[in-house]
């Protein structure tokens, strides 16, 4: 039978983890699992909401009521709360500005993260994100975790969200980056952070080409290692 493993692809916002994940998905014909789409949906579920991210119950009963799942449109990973498209809303400037936030919330945190592990059971899944590899599958095959310089960073979503026509200042999406970096990093529950068994990518200076095909030797190579592990 085909060996099959979990992919976490981790990191830094904006450093080409999803460009990563998704065409290692595609390569090995792997599940892709977009683990911040499903931050930022309930990010737009508080916003729209007028709910108190601080007021636990409120939080809670929220969650009660939030069904995030993911469908193949046109060949693009498309994200859905409860039943409705929001893939095109959760990647606004006005979610990137809220989502750490909310993605610092224990009770949300939880609730992601067993979604995602259900989500990933079967293996043969590449989950991008920042704790993945860390907390949701901390026996993951294959860790990679992505950098970058900032203003290689800041360039890429300046130039994602203008394709998109939405005009954002350098200055205004540095900021952004860099306080998001900082409240994912320093957060009391599962903050980002490399875990010791991780790849680092250092993708400042190579492209998403050369990239993959690095990351697909790596998987090859690991995929052997487990295949000859002893019993
Ligand atoms: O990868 P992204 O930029 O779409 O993620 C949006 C936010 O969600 C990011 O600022 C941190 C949070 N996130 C997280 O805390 N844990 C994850 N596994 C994925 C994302």
């Amino acid at each position: 039978m085909e060996t099959k493993i979990v992919i976490a692809v981790d990191g830094y916002a904006s450093c080409g983890k999803s460009t990563l994940a998704k065409a290692l998905a595609a390569a090995l014909n792997y599940i892709y699992i977009d683990t911040g789409a499903m931050y930022r949906a309930v990010t737009l579920y508080c916003i729209e909401n007028e709910l108190d991210i601080d007021d636990k119950e409120a939080i809670d009963a929220a969650l009660q009521q939030i069904k995030i799942h993911f469908e193949k449109i046109h060949q693009k990973n498309t994200t859905f709360l409860n039943d409705r498209n929001v893939e095109e809303e959760i990647r606004k400037m006005y979610i990137n500005e809220r989502v750490s936030e909310v993605a610092a919330i224990s009770a949300v945190r939880r609730a992601m993260v067993e979604q995602q592990r259900k989500m990933g059971k079967q293996k043969g899944v590449v989950l991008d994100g920042r704790d993945i590899g860390t907390v949701v599958f901390p026996g993951a095959e294959l860790k990679l975790f992505m950098t970058a310089a900032i203003n290689v960073r800041t360039q890429r979503r300046v130039d994602e969200l203008g394709a998109k026509g939405l005009v954002v200042s350098d200055e205004e999406v540095r900021e952004n980056l860099i306080h998001r970096d900082h409240i994912d990093s320093t957060r009391a529950d599962s903050p980002l952070k490399l875990a010791d068994d991780a790849i680092v990518i250092d993708n400042s200076n190579i492209n998403p080409n050369e990239q993959l095909a690095m990351c697909l030797a790596l998987t090859t190579q690991r995929i052997s290692t487990f295949m000859n592990k002893p019993e």
